[in-house]
């Protein structure tokens, strides 16, 4: 599996855990910054990762700000992603069951580093279960297809 991962500024420090979380995962990761704790735009980040995830260039994509939930707004802009907003590791698990999230986003004003990498391995680990569940994906793909 091969990860794209952004951050802005609000969430450099979870983003630095997590890319040492996948190193300890022997889980590869391509990193599209930001790198420094000047303030930037959270969708400048969210984009890349999320295009990287649609045009099949990484598998999933792991996006941080201070909420994480600008970063989800992003990038559930983009067609064909399913960004979910995860801060407990119950849903982290049920995101990947039922709805086949391909991003997962979350806040580091909100949630430390610890809970971070909980939710983080649950995610990256867990397998979609298909069935009525991609039924119901479908349908999500079917409202994106008929109202863009
Ligand atoms: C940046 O101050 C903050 O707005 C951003 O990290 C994020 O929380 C937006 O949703």
């Amino acid at each position: 599996m091969k990860v794209a991962i952004g951050s802005d500024h609000g969430g450099i420090n979870i983003k630095e855990e997590l890319k040492a979380l996948m190193d300890e995962m022997g889980i590869s990761y391509e990193d599209v910054g930001c790198d420094c704790t000047d303030s930037v735009d959270y969708p400048d980040y969210a984009l890349p990762v999320a295009k990287k995830v649609v045009e099949k260039e990484v598998d999933r994509g792991i996006l941080v700000c201070g909420t994480g939930i600008g970063m989800s707004i992003a990038a559930n802009k983009v067609k064909g992603i399913r960004c979910a907003l995860v801060h407990d590791t119950f849903s982290a698990k049920a995101t990947r069951e039922h709805n086949d999230t391909n991003i997962l986003a979350m806040g580091e004003r909100v949630i430390g580093p610890g809970l971070a990498r909980d939710i983080t391995k649950i995610w990256l680990e867990t397998e979609f279960e298909g069935g009525r569940h991609a039924t119901r994906v479908g349908k999500i793909t079917n409202i994106e297809e008929s109202h863009s």
